[in-house]
This record gives structure tokens, C-alpha cells and sequence, in this order.
């Protein structure tokens, strides 16, 4: 599907072949790349327009610049939405989770149903409710002097966020994350397992569907089943899927890029420090976390033979939509690859370009600034573990999946 069609269960990167040159063999699932690609990329860049690699479908392209990204996702017709899956040895198609497995005219239709919802005001009515979740979690680890920030902290909020938007017991919250392990992780080696929670995600949200259509809420399956598109109710199908795209969109997502501030901030105590002297920095510098430690690549189908930067391109191939590296490309930034929390402009693409950029932006931004606020506040002085290792995903999402800390 839509974010990490190549994910692989955490722990199996190591059995890959090794990469010698990401050039022309790029893998995003080879360790060199999970702990630290920045590197990678700067080399990348100082080489070639573009990277390649044939690990994936029949091949898949690798932008190095802003610009390249850019254009790519505003030509939708040469670059297709649907059925972008890439998968290692061979093109899989993911199924279709709209709005983002759709091109236009259909895209805009069904987007255009659920961005009421995600509207700025609609999203801060969430605030006391999230506020609520990290004040709870973030006292319990500074009362315990030590915790997981990803584990503990960073990997609970969205999945509450989610479960208040859509109105279901914040207790299935761990359902939902086993059934998107299943999907994202499992599933790219285990297809049966994918199918398998996808019927169950489906079977649940049918099921909430129907009890809505009885009493409905304020959240966002009342919305959906009672909202309409050209004049008619949405099919039970279509809002299924659109509600697994949104646990699918939404958690995964955002953990990463609370993860990665929080690890950021434990390694670099001036940042911390400072942000905790100068609260009003709180907006800049998490634009900041969003640019430089970006999640989310989403990969593309070329539909004709084109061209781009001088590369050329055949139906068929697919691009990687490399979001994460176009936000620290030194040609569009200054200080590209440095963390600069003060940043002045920063018009970064964390959350993609085009007519797909993420609908989630104001309800990622809500979280992200509640839970970097209350772990200062409870947790202001804390730092990586002694002896502990710090672990990224692999696949199109990166962020810290374990960051043992201690409070010190
Ligand atoms: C920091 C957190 C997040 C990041 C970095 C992020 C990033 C992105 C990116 C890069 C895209 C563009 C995909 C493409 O071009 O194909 C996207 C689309 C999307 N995102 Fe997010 N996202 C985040 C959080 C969320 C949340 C919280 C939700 C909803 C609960 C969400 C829902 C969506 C949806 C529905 C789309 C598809 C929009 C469309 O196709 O029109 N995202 N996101």
C-alpha cells in the first residue's frame, strides 16, 4: 500500500544482499542506510542525478533533489498513484486505500470528503484529549527515571489520536497496532498475513460503520457514513478503505517523527537546553525535526517514457518519492544537513507536494507539539541509556523504533 509497501520485519534488514553502491543498487533496508543514510545521500548527490536499483519491481528511481521531487509529484499523469507498490523481485499490487491510490479526477472527489475533518480548527478540538494521553505517560516515565521514548511514549500517541478521532475504545488501540504490524512489517514477506488483517480492519470498521449509521458522533466514521460524494452516500467499501489508510497514514508516521525529535534532543543537550530556555522556539524547531529527520517515501509508476534531470524513464518503472531526501538537499537549504532549530524559512516536504500532500499535516503538527511540550516539561534533562542501542525501521518509513532513555 501507500507508505511501506517494502518494509521488512524489523531485525531481517541484515539478510539482504549487502549494497556495494547505492548508486546504482540503492536499498533502503541495508543497515548502513537504516542507521544513518545522510551520508549516503551527500555521496549520492556529488555523483549521479538520480540513484537506481533493480531490487525492486523492474526497477526503481531515486530523486536526489528537491526540485526533481517536486515536479514529480505535480506531473500526475506521467507519474501515477495507482498501484505503486514496490516489492522486492517483482511489482506487487497493493490494493487500492484511497485517497492515496488514486489519480485525478477520482483523487480530488474522495479527498475532498474527508478534509472537513482534518481542518485546523476541527483538529485543535483533539487537543485536550492528546494533551491528556502524554501528560499521563510522560509523568510516568520521569517517575520512573527511565523508559523507551519510542516504546513508552512516542509509539501511544497517535494510535489515542486516531482511536478519539474515529471514535472507537481507546482500548483497541492495540489491535490497531498489531494489524498494521501485520500489514507493514509482515506483511511484505508474508502476503497471507497482510490479507488476513486487512479482512480484519475491514470487519471492524464495518462493524463501527453500522453502529454510527444507528446513533452517529461527532467522529470521523459518523462523518464519512453520513457525508456524500456527487450527490450520493459513499459505498461501505470505499469508506473501508479509506479508514485503513488512515491507520495505515496516520501512526506509523507520526511515531517517527516524534521519535526521531525526542532522540534528536537527547543527543544534543545544547538544543534541548535551549528550547526549554526559549519555549517560543517550539514551532521552528519542530518544522525543523519534520525537515531534517522527514519519515515518509511513497513510491510512484511511471506511465510513458519521459525523461527528468536527464534520466531516462520507461513505462513501468516506478520512482521512489523521496520526500526525506529532497528536505535536505544543500541546493534549497543552507545548512542543509545540520538541525538548526531557529530555522527562519523552511519550506520543507515532509509531508509530501502535489495534490497528494498529506491531509493529516494539522493533526500530526497537534501531536507532535503536545508530546515534544509535555516531555520537556516532566523530562527536561535526559539522555540515551549507557550501554543501549538506539534502533530505526527499515522501509519507506524511517524513525527510532527503541530509544532507551534515563533521566538524569
Ligand atoms: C508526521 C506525520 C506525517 C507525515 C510525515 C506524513 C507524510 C505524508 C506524505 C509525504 C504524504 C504524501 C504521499 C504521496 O505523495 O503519495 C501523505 C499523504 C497522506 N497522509 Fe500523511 N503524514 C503524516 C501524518 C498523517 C496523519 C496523522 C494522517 C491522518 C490521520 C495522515 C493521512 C494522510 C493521507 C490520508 C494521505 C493521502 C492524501 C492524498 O492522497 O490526497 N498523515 N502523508
Amino acid at each position: 500500500m501507500a507508505y511501506t509497501d517494502d518494509s521488512v520485519a524489523d531485525g531481517a534488514a541484515s539478510a539482504i544482499p549487502p549494497v556495494d553502491d547505492f548508486a546504482t543498487d540503492w536499498d533502503f533496508n541495508d543497515p548502513a542506510w537504516v542507521n544513518d543514510p545522510f551520508p549516503i545521500w551527500e555521496d549520492l548527490r556529488d555523483r549521479c542525478p538520480m540513484g537506481h536499483s533493480e531490487r525492486f519491481n523492474e526497477g526503481v528511481w531515486l530523486p536526489l533533489n528537491y526540485d526533481d521531487i517536486v515536479g514529480i509529484a505535480g506531473d500526475t499523469v506521467t507519474f501515477s498513484n495507482v498501484h505503486h507498490g514496490i516489492r522486492r523481485g517483482g511489482t506487487v499490487d497493493r490494493g487500492y486505500f484511497p485517497p492515496i491510490n488514486t489519480d485525478p479526477p477520482d483523487h480530488m472527489e474522495i479527498r475532498r470528503t474527508l478534509l472537513p475533518f482534518f481542518a485546523p480548527r476541527r483538529i485543535e478540538g483533539w487537543r485536550s484529549h492528546v494533551a491528556a494521553d502524554c501528560e499521563a505517560r510522560a509523568a510516568a516515565i520521569a517517575s520512573q527515571g527511565r523508559g523507551d521514548a519510542a516504546v513508552d511514549y512516542s509509539q501511544h500517541i497517535p494510535v489515542g489520536a486516531i482511536a478519539a478521532i474515529l471514535g472507537i475504545d481507546p482500548a483497541d488501540g492495540d489491535k490497531f497496532r498489531a494489524w498494521i504490524f501485520d500489514i507493514l512489517s509482515v506483511g511484505p514477506s508474508d502476503g497471507a498475513v497482510m490479507q488476513q488483517a486487512i479482512i480484519e480492519v475491514r470487519e471492524y470498521m464495518a462493524k463501527v460503520m453500522a453502529e454510527r449509521r444507528a446513533v452517529p458522533g461527532d467522529d470521523l466514521i459518523s462523518h464519512l457514513v453520513t457525508t456524500e460524494m456527487g450527490g450520493e452516500p459513499l459505498p461501505d467499501h470505499l469508506i473501508e478503505r479509506m479508514l485503513v489508510l488512515q491507520l495505515i497514514a496516520g501512526i506509523d508516521t507520526t511515531w517517527s517523527s516524534i521519535g526521531a525529535a525526542l532522540w534528536h534532543l537527547a543527543v544534543h543537550d545544547d538544543d534541548r537546553r535551549r528550547l526549554i530556555a526559549e519555549p517560543e522556539l517550539l514551532p521552528t524547531a519542530m518544522e525543523e525535526f519534520l525537515r531534517a529527520y522527514a519519515p515518509v517515501n511513497v513510491a510512484r509508476r511511471v506511465t510513458t517514457d519521459t525523461e527528468v534531470n536527464g534520466v531516462e524513464m520507461k513505462a513501468g518503472d516506478h520512482v521512489m518519492m523521496t520526500f526525506p531526501i529532497g528536505c535536505r538537499d544543500p541546493e534549497r537549504f543552507e545548512r542543509a544537513d545540520e538541525v538548526v532549530i531557529d530555522r527562519g524559512e523552511n519550506r520543507h516536504i515532509a509531508f509530501g507536494a502535489g495534490i497528494h500532500r498529506c491531509i493529516g499535516s494539522n493533526l500530526a503538527r497537534l501531536e507532535m507539539e503536545i508530546a515534544l511540550e509535555t516531555w520537556l516539561r516532566h523530562i527536561p534533562e535526559y539522555s540515551i541509556a549507557p550501554g543501549a542501542d538506539v534502533t530505526w525501521s527499515t522501509g519507506q518509513i524511517r524513525g527510532p523504533r527503541s530509544i532507551p532513555i534515563v533521566v538524569d
